[in-house]
């Protein structure tokens, strides 16, 4: 009998074999770039199981060049790559990687405030480029986190834990939940750094456009650890660009991976490319509990980590 193929669209932290047992044979597309479209469908076609990545989409078309697929297991918290409900519509199990890099995305997220409120970038910059001639009273001054206000917009996970650490810089917590917290617009107006820590959706796709951005308070800093389509980038950087903000930390974009023009020469942004969950533990963990998964569906049980309900 054939051997059921799990199709790893991406070089995980860890040997799919580690998790994956002899019963299985894998297909491992084994590089850190994503997959011409092409080839994603071509190597779809033959697998049950589907280990992708937040730059996979999965959609209509891939499950129908798919008939033997019976889960896909993403490699990420966020799904917004996937169409959910077409793949309950086929049978198909969606699951995801909670929990396992809520610090290390909280963490991340406190490097963009900190390298924002103290301009390590335009220190570095200084220093490795020779400017430096000794320190001076007046030098580079930044901005005190003590006293002002953390906006979360989402408190799930990941927003309750950047909260926890607020704790830490004596920051005042606000947040605004679809279940509580205080009102958007008041979230908008009155938080000093306003962290995004909601997933992707129809609602809240532009949930920071212009009108958002302007009602933010003069000076802010803005944090998105999230995803970029949450954020108008244009209209970010035209807020930048008018000094109504502050200043920006992305490690997620619009577009990604590209980059708006308008921001990469800014002083007052700090760009990362996606590194929310970069760390060695985080990523053996989501490698470990997306092929756990896969390998749960294929001997016949249901998934621990499922976004969808399966008949
Ligand atoms: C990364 O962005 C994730 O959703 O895990």
């Amino acid at each position: 009998m054939q051997k059921p193929r799990v199709f790893i669209a991406r070089r995980l932290a860890l040997d799919p074999r580690q998790v994956l047992g002899a019963g299985v044979e894998i297909d491992l597309h084994d590089s850190e770039s994503a997959l011409p479209r092409a080839e994603l469908l071509r190597r779809a076609h033959e697998s049950s199981g589907l280990v992708a990545t937040l730059a996979d989409k999965v959609d209509g078309e891939l499950l129908d060049a798919a008939p033997r697929l019976r889960i896909v297991a993403n490699h990420a918290v966020g799904y917004d790559n996937v169409d959910v409900p077409a793949c309950t519509r086929r049978s198909v199990w969606v699951t995801n990687t909670p929990d396992v890099l809520t610090d290390a995305t909280a963490d991340l997220t406190w490097a963009l405030i900190l390298a924002l409120a103290r301009r390590l970038r335009e220190g570095e910059r200084l220093l490795r480029s020779g400017g430096f001639s000794g320190w001076a009273p007046t030098m580079l001054l930044g901005r005190e986190l003590r006293g002002r206000t953390l906006g979360i917009f989402g408190y799930g996970r990941i927003g309750q834990a950047v909260a926890r650490r607020a704790e830490g810089f004596g920051m005042r917590v606000l947040f605004n939940t679809r279940g509580g917290g205080v009102s958007f617009e008041e979230l908008l107006e009155e938080s000093d750094v306003l962290s995004i820590h909601v997933p992707l959706s129809t609602q809240t796709r532009h949930a920071f456009g212009p009108a958002e951005l302007l009602r933010m308070k003069r000076g802010a800093l803005l944090i998105n650890t999230a995803r970029g389509p949450i954020v108008d980038e244009a209209a970010l950087v035209a807020a930048l660009a008018a000094r109504h903000l502050g200043g920006a930390g992305l490690d997620v974009f619009e577009n990604e991976p590209a980059v708006h023009p308008g921001l990469a020469g800014r002083d007052d942004v700090v760009l990362l490319p996606h590194l929310g969950s970069a760390t060695q533990e985080a990523r053996e963990a989501m490698a470990r509990i997306a092929l756990s998964e896969v390998e749960r569906v294929l001997r016949g049980e249901r998934p621990l980590h499922a976004v969808n309900e399966v008949p």
